[in-house]
């Protein structure tokens, strides 16, 4: 099939950052074919006809759908569309089903639990303290702060029920990994899956005091603070094996195109924290982009060859 108009769908209401995403994806697109920006507006339906191809960049709306409205509603249409189905990222959404995935695809993670509202937390919960303590179901480090990471009960009741007061939702319990930050973004399907090369977050540098992690502090006001090492100093072979655990992830998890995986590496032993299956592709800023800088693609050739790979898969 001929593919003649690529629709660029995104939210309506847009940040800074995600209009400058939208319009540079949008700029990308139109090198190559005729492009259309879609917002989920009023005339979402009406627009959405006019297309034979969608380039998915919605990732809010409502509380629990976030990024899985388009693309169930785009299967509905049969209409195609880059990145994961609305399955996929309704596990990835959740850190507690996809750490229960990887698990049972024997993938490193560190040890966890799973507290709902109003739930009674036991006093042995069978984890090593340190423990950190998150939302579920949010991203961007939302929730995340210096006393996340609890070291006895007392304070970890106190984290778990603030994260339900707060987000009115389950809490994810598991183990501190004490190392190595990367990030490890992937492009592509089956047998043609590109790993970039391994993203290094190091917080050495922050202020005395300040968490050695990605807090919403850390991340969102001293965020330049931050060191970042492209390709990641790490020894060849914990390198290999992170790989090969970040492949057997995308393919249990059935991600699509490209996603980003977050995970640290403690004892030449590495734990995959959490997936990001639509990770946004804001120029100059998303940890993803660095990593294809360094493969050589700058920001036009990743948008391109994330359509492809996506029209290929269709077609
Ligand atoms: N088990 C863990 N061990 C060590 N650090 C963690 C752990 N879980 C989360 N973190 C820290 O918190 C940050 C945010 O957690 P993450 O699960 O990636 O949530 P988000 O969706 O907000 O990015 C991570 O980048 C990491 O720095
Ligand atoms: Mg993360």
């Amino acid at each position: 099939m001929e593919i003649k108009k690529i629709g660029v769908v995104h939210d309506k209401n847009l940040d800074k950052n995600k209009s400058l995403m939208v319009d540079s994806v949008f700029n990308a697109i139109n090198k190559k074919y005729e492009a259309v920006k879609i917002p989920f507006d009023e005339n979402f339906f009406e627009n959405i006809k006019k297309v034979d191809f969608v380039f998915n960049l919605s990732t809010s709306g409502g509380k629990e759908g976030r990024q899985i409205h388009i693309p169930a509603l785009l299967d509905l249409l049969d209409i195609p569309y880059t990145g994961s189905s609305a399955c996929t990222h309704t596990i990835c959404l959740d850190k507690f089903i996809t750490k229960l995935i990887l698990s049972f695809y024997n993938v490193p993670t560190s040890r966890f639990t799973h507290i709902k509202e109003n739930e009674y937390i036991e006093n042995d919960l069978n984890l090593n303290y340190p423990l950190i303590v998150k939302p579920v179901r949010e991203g961007s480090a939302l929730g995340l702060t210096k006393n996340s990471v609890v070291w006895d009960l007392e304070s970890l009741k106190r984290e778990v029920e603030k994260i339900h007061k707060d987000f009115k939702e389950p809490v994810l319990v598991e183990e501190f990994i004490d190392g190595i930050e990367i990030s490890c973004g992937v492009i592509g399907n089956d047998e043609e899956i590109i790993i970039l090369p391994l993203l290094e977050i190091d917080f050495s540098s922050l202020p005395e005091g300040v968490e050695r992690f990605y807090s919403y502090r850390v991340k969102n006001e001293i965020g330049d603070k931050v060191k970042y090492y492209c390709p990641a100093r790490i020894d060849k072979e914990i390198e290999e094996k992170i790989k090969r655990g970040v492949k057997a992830s995308y393919k249990a998890l059935g991600l699509r195109d490209y996603a980003r995986i977050d995970i640290r590496v403690k004892n030449d032993e590495f734990y995959i924290l959490e997936v990001n299956s639509l990770p946004l592709l804001i120029p100059s800023y998303s940890d993803i982009l660095k990593m294809g800088e360094k493969n050589g693609l700058n920001y036009d050739d990743f948008i391109l060859k994330l359509l492809e790979v996506a029209i290929k898969r269709y077609f």
